[in-house]
Formats: C-alpha cells, sequence, structure tokens
C-alpha cells in the first residue's frame, strides 16, 4: 500500500535571519522544500501534503505538481500543531510519513526502509552524532543484553536534563505514524515545555503508551538527516551535497581537479574522460559529452558541448549548444540561443548571442556577434561587431562560407555578406554584398611630417 507524506514547513526560520522562508532557501540552486519534494515522490507516495504558513503563497508558487495538496497553519504553534493542521487534507493511506522542510537530504531508500520498520506500527529516524546540540534525544528503556533499549520518547534539547543532554541519539524528525491514530494522538499534545509549543516528538511516548510499537531506525549515513536551522548549517550541508555529488561523479570517471572546488545546481551528464579544473559552477541541464576540458572559473549553464572542445578559463556559457572539437575562451562569453558548429574556436572577450556559427569559423578576439548567421570557415576580425539593435527592434546578419571579415568592422543588420567575400578592416557595412569580391569604405591617410604634439608647460622648481 502507498504511503502518504506530509511535509512541515510553515516555519519562519528565526535563525536563519531572513526575509525569504527558510524552506526556500536554495541548497545546489533548488529550494530546500524541493529536495524533500524529489525524495517524496521517489517513494511513489499517494499524496504530498505540505503545511506551509509563513511566506505560503511564496511556498506553493515555487511548487507545482498534482500530487501536492497544502494546508495553512497560522499561527505556527509548533511542529504537533502543524501536523494537526494537515488532518483534514489525509487520504486514507494507511502510513502517513512525515518529513520536515529543512531536512532536505535524505535518501529514498532511508524512506523506504523506515516505513518497512514501521509495520503497522511507528517509526522515527534517528542518527548517532558527535555534537548533538539543538537537536531532540531520543529516550531509550535500559538496554537489555545485545540489545538497543526500546524507544520510549523524545526530548527536545531546551527541554532536556544535563543527562539528557549527553545522549546521542538524536531525532531526525522524520517518522511514519499509523494514519488512523493521529487525530487522537495529536489532540492530546500539550505545550507544556520550554517553547509553549505543541510538539510533534511528543506523539512517540503517546504511542508506546497505547501500547503501539515504535521502531528507531537509526540512519547509516548521519548526513542525510542534518536539518537547517541557519545559515551556517546550510553553507555545512550545501558542502556535504557538493561533495557527494562530486564522489559520484568521480567514480563514473570524470576528473575534478580539486572536488572541494566544484559546484553543481542541477544535472550533469558526462561522457569518457571529462575534465573539470576547479571552481566552476554548472547549472541547470549540462551535458559533456567524451574528452571535453572545462578550464577554471568557468559557468555554465543549460549548455551541450560535444566530443573533444576545450573550454578555456574564466568563460561563461548559458543557453548554448557547442559542436566537437571547439575552443572557446578564455574569457568568452556565450549566450542564450548559440549553437557552434565543430571546431569552431572562439577567443578572448567575444560575446555571442542568438547565433549559428559554422565549423571551422573563428572569432578569435574582441567581438560582438549578436542574431547572426555564420557559415563555414569563416575568420571574425578582432573588433567585429553585428549593429544588431537599432533602438527598436533586433535584426539579423548574415554571413556565408568562406567570408573573412577584417579587423574593426561594424556589420549594421539587417545585412548579408555573400560567399567568399572579404571585408576591409575598418570598414562599416551596411549594404549587402555579393560572392567573392572586397567591400571596403574609402579612407584617406594623411601625413604631416613633422607636426608638434601640444606639451605640458614644464613644472617650475
Ligand atoms: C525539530 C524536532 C527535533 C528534531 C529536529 C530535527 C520538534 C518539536 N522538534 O526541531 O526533535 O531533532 O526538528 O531537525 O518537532 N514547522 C511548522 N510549524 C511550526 C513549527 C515548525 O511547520 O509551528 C516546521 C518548520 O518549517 C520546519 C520543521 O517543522 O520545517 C521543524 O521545525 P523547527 O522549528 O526547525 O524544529 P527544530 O527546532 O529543528
Ligand atoms: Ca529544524
Amino acid at each position: 500500500m502507498r504511503p502518504q507524506v506530509v511535509i512541515l514547513a510553515a516555519g519562519q526560520g528565526k535563525r536563519m535571519n531572513s526575509d525569504l522562508p527558510k524552506v526556500l532557501h536554495p541548497l545546489a540552486g533548488k529550494p530546500l522544500i524541493a529536495h524533500v519534494v524529489a525524495a517524496a515522490r521517489a517513494i511513489d507516495a499517494e499524496q504530498i501534503c505540505i503545511v506551509h504558513g509563513h511566506g505560503g503563497d511564496l511556498v506553493q508558487a515555487a511548487l507545482s505538481g498534482e500530487d501536492l495538496a497544502y494546508a495553512l497553519q497560522s499561527p505556527q504553534r509548533g511542529t504537533g500543531h502543524a501536523l494537526q493542521q494537515a488532518l483534514p487534507k489525509l487520504t486514507k493511506a494507511p502510513l502517513t510519513l512525515v518529513l520536515y522542510g529543512d531536512v532536505p537530504l535524505v535518501h529514498p531508500e532511508t524512506l523506504e526502509d523506515l516505513l518497512k520498520a514501521a509495520g503497522k506500527g511507528a517509526a522515527i529516524l534517528t542518527a548517532e552524532l558527535d555534537d548533538p546540540t539543538g537537536y531532540g534525544r531520543i529516550l531509550r528503556s535500559k538496554a537489555g543484553r545485545n540489545k538497543a533499549g526500546r524507544v520510549t520518547g523524545i526530548v527536545e534539547q531546551k527541554d532536556a536534563s544535563a543527562a539528557q543532554r549527553r545522549i546521542s541519539e538524536i531525532n531526525s524528525g522524520i517518522m511514519v505514524l499509523p494514519t488512523a491514530r493521529l487525530a487522537k494522538w495529536l489532540s492530546q499534545i500539550k505545550n507544556k515545555n520550554a517553547q509553549k509549543e505543541y510538539y510533534l516528538t511528543d506523539i512517540i511516548a503517546l504511542a508506546v503508551k497505547d501500547r503501539v510499537p515504535v521502531t528507531g531506525l537509526k540512519a547509516e549515513d548521519a548526513g542525510e538527516i542534518q536539518g537547517v536551522n541557519s545559515r551556517a548549517q546550510l553553507a555545512q550541508l550545501e558542502r556535504t551535497y557538493q561533495w557527494l555529488q562530486a564522489s559520484e561523479l568521480l567514480d563514473a570517471g570524470v576528473t575534478l581537479v580539486d572536488p572541494l572546488r566544484f559546484d553543481l545546481r542541477g544535472t550533469l551528464h558526462c561522457g569518457r574522460d571529462v575534465q573539470i579544473d576547479i571552481n566552476c559552477v554548472f547549472e541547470g541541464e549540462i551535458v559533456l559529452r567524451d574528452n571535453v576540458s572545462i578550464g577554471a572559473h568557468c559557468i555554465l549553464k543549460n549548455v551541450r558541448i560535444d566530443a573533444g572542445t576545450r573550454i578555456e578559463p574564466f568563460s561563461h556559457i548559458d543557453g548554448a549548444q557547442i559542436g566537437a572539437h571547439c575552443r572557446i575562451g578564455p574569457y568568452a562569453r556565450i549566450r542564450p540561443g548559440t549553437h557552434l558548429g565543430a571546431e569552431v574556436h572562439v577567443g578572448n572577450f567575444v560575446e555571442i548571442k542568438a547565433s549559428d556559427v559554422g565549423d571551422g569559423s573563428k572569432a578569435n578576439h574582441l567581438s560582438y556577434v549578436g542574431d547572426a548567421s555564420v557559415g563555414r570557415n569563416v575568420n571574425i576580425g578582432a573588433g567585429t561587431i553585428t549593429c544588431n539593435y537599432d533602438g527598436a527592434a533586433k535584426h539579423r546578419t548574415v554571413i556565408e562560407d568562406d567570408v573573412h571579415i577584417g579587423s574593426d568592422v561594424q556589420l549594421v543588420a539587417p545585412v548579408r555578406v555573400a560567399r567568399g567575400s572579404t571585408v576591409g578592416a575598418g570598414t562599416t557595412l551596411w549594404k549587402d554584398i555579393p560572392p567573392g569580391g572586397l567591400a571596403i569604405n574609402p579612407k584617406t591617410q594623411e601625413y604631416r611630417a613633422g607636426w608638434q604634439r601640444p606639451r605640458k608647460a614644464a613644472k617650475r622648481k
């Protein structure tokens, strides 16, 4: 039977000191709660009910899907009160899995294990931490021989005695509960505690009292149950997550010169023997085919790069497809809607936007190519600019195969440079030119012999 999931996400997250609701702070470029929703989807939940409150509209706007239901909690009186608000929205699924919007890295396999462990009763996911400060502690009955004691309850850090604070087994917040018992137990929770809140954690002692078996399942990897309460914890978790992603790539055969200086905010598919130097940021959907190499300090977003292409350092590439065996950068900027063929060279301080560039063409220095169709084996000289914008509309520049454009040329669009023609250095081209010839703007050069440059008056001493 499929379970249902409730995600508690109504808290403000005071310790974040932020106007943005805590669950919308990004981890690897995606809101915390989106990671939790993804985990819930991976276990095929019947319904995912999100308890929202603080900044609730923003939370709803950040998510989408027919499997999502919402319950409003206002004001926020604690995690027990939060789950109570979800009751009217719950389905008949016998088990309800409670997830926290600020515990983003839990593995779906762990959730499956927890559901199995619950059977028809309850289960909580715990972990042993070297530093359990801040978390609720798991109370167990005295351990028998070779056996951990039975779970009897949870005590919050703020309510714990000095002895209880020494307990290193903590509550992840993630629990499985029998749906049919929820209404009764939640109505029995009191707010007589340090924070005057209705704690969901008190439900465990109530279950024990009703003789419902409660299994405490320890997570193998304590990292997956880490919660985010402060920006420092969020930063730590970001590094944990990036390290996980980096290790997967290393295992798959990708060279990361320094896996600690690697950031992936999306998905990265790599072919064989891809090399990635330090401090690169990858966003959205990225595909790097065999033997692609990415230099240091590059930013790539929604990009596909074909085999054998080198991206030199400090390049910024967004929304582009780049062919095989190209050489891009250093300091290249490639903007959305750009398709480069094979063996294209794009050099330093060249910007290309919404343009197609054919195989073997080159723009090696200081150029702007926007809204252009560039054929094959075209050479674009240094300082060439497509003047694509007349102040009202954008126009296209067409440069056919085998054209040679000299340095410092302005192509005033719409304009077409036909096959095999040459445009002389310093030309402003505003009319189409036929194939094969040379276009230049006649200019004269004067020479004034003995001409004196003005001089500054000598300083008096
Ligand atoms: C909670 C647990 C603690 C556990 C820790 C794990 C309780 C009482 N304590 O503490 O045992 O070790 O998580 O990370 O449950 N929320 C609401 N409505 C509210 C209050 C909170 O929806 O009224 C949501 C928050 O948005 C958050 C989650 O519940 O996503 C946890 O709330 P938080 O205040 O962070 O609880 P902790 O103090 O971390
Ligand atoms: Ca928390």
